[in-house]
C-alpha cells in the first residue's frame, strides 16, 4: 500500500522561490531474503493528477481547452510545497470549487495561517496564473490600472489588474481590507455581474474580466489590532458577512450559511440602490430561517458588517 506522506521545509513568506521542497508518495516494499528482512522505500514525486484526485478537484477545470499565453506562464507557480490540511478539512477543494462556481473566494484568518501558501498551491494545481497585489502597500492606481509613459498617448502600459484582466488567472488581493476606497471603488464593477472595468484614464476603454479571470481575497480577521484598517467597500463586506454566517453555518450556530447565489443576490439589490440592511432582509436573513430569534442573529452579524 503506497504510503503518502508530505515533506515541507520551508517557513518564509518566499513562496515562490521556495522550489526546493518537494511532494513525494513514498512506496514501502517488505520482502524476506534467506533469513534477512528487507524494507525497501521507494520514493517518487507525486504527480499533478495524483494530487488533483487527492484534493478531489479533478472534476473542476478552471481553464477547460485555454492555454495561457507564453507571456503569463512563469506566473503559474512551480514546486509550491504542499498545504498541509486539518483532519476532516478539505481547504483546497473548497477553494477550488468556489472559483468554479462562483469567480470568486474570500479567505480570512490570522497572519501565519496558510492563506499566501494555500492560493498558490492552488495556482499550481490548477494551472492558473497569480496576479498579487498587496493592498497594504501604497500601491498607486497606476501601478494597478495602468499609464501612458512618456509623452503622448502611443505608449500605454497595463496595470496588474488590467492584465489579468486580459490575461486571466488569479486575482490575488492580499490584505484585501487595507484597500483604499478608490481602488475598492474602481474594483466593484469587476466583481460583481457587470464584469469589466472601464479605464478612464485611456478614453474610457473597456476592458472585460476574463473568462477565466478568477479573484481570491485575503484578510486578517478585524480586530484592534488591524486600527488601521478601512471600512470594507460593499463588495468586500458583503464577502465578509457572508463568510462569517457560513463559519457560524459550518460550527453549528445557524441553521443555514448563504450561498453565493444568495450573496449574489444581495449585492445585486444593493448596487440597485436598496439599504444593505434592507436588501439583507429578503435576500439573506429570511433564507436562513423562519425562526425570529435567529434572524435576529443574522442580523446582528449582518450589522456588524455594515454600520
Ligand atoms: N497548512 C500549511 N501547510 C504548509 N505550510 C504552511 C501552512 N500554514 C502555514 N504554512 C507556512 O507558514 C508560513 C506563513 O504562511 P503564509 O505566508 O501563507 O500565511 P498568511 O496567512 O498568508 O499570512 P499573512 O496574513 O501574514 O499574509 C509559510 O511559510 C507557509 O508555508
Ligand atoms: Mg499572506
Amino acid at each position: 500500500m503506497p504510503n503518502h506522506s508530505s515533506k515541507v521545509a520551508y517557513g518564509s513568506h518566499q513562496i515562490r522561490s521556495q522550489c526546493a521542497a518537494r511532494r513525494y508518495v513514498e512506496e514501502r516494499f517488505r520482502t524476506k531474503l534467506k533469513n534477512a528482512r528487507i524494507n525497501l522505500f521507494i520514493r517518487r514525486t507525486e504527480s499533478k493528477s495524483e494530487l488533483l484526485k487527492k484534493y478531489g478537484i479533478e472534476k473542476y477545470d478552471l481553464h477547460p481547452g485555454y492555454e495561457f499565453p507564453e507571456s503569463v506562464r512563469d506566473l503559474i507557480p512551480s514546486n509550491v510545497p504542499e498545504y498541509i490540511t486539518p483532519p476532516g478539512k478539505n481547504y483546497v477543494k473548497q477553494i477550488v470549487r468556489a472559483l468554479y462556481y462562483f469567480k470568486q473566494c474570500a479567505l480570512i484568518g490570522p497572519s501565519g495561517t496558510g492563506k499566501t501558501h494555500i492560493v498558490y498551491f492552488i495556482a499550481e494545481l490548477t494551472g492558473l496564473p497569480i496576479w498579487e497585489v498587496n493592498c497594504g502597500l501604497q500601491t498607486s492606481t497606476y501601478d494597478l490600472f495602468g499609464r501612458y509613459i512618456g509623452l503622448g498617448k502611443e505608449n500605454w502600459i497595463d496595470g496588474q489588474i488590467i492584465l489579468w484582466c486580459r490575461n486571466g488567472g488569479i486575482l490575488y488581493l492580499d490584505e484585501a481590507n487595507m484597500m483604499k476606497q478608490d481602488i475598492a471603488a474602481r474594483l466593484n464593477p469587476i466583481l460583481d455581474t457587470r464584469g469589466h472595468i472601464v479605464l478612464t484614464e485611456k478614453d474610457n476603454e473597456i476592458v472585460k474580466r476574463h473568462p477565466y479571470g478568477y479573484v481570491i481575497i485575503s484578510m486578517n480577521p478585524f480586530s484592534s489590532e488591524f486600527a488601521g484598517t478601512k471600512p470594507l467597500n460593499a463588495a468586500f463586506r458583503i464577502v465578509r458577512a457572508g463568510a462569517e454566517l457560513r463559519r457560524q453555518y459550518q460550527m453549528g450556530d445557524l441553521p443555514y450559511g448563504p450561498s453565493p447565489g444568495d450573496l449574489m443576490n444581495w449585492a445585486i439589490l444593493i448596487a440597485d440602490g436598496s439599504d444593505p440592511l434592507e436588501a439583507a432582509e429578503e435576500s439573506i436573513v429570511g433564507t436562513t430561517s423562519d425562526d425570529v430569534e435567529i434572524q435576529e442573529t443574522v442580523r446582528r452579524i449582518i450589522k456588524r458588517f455594515f454600520s
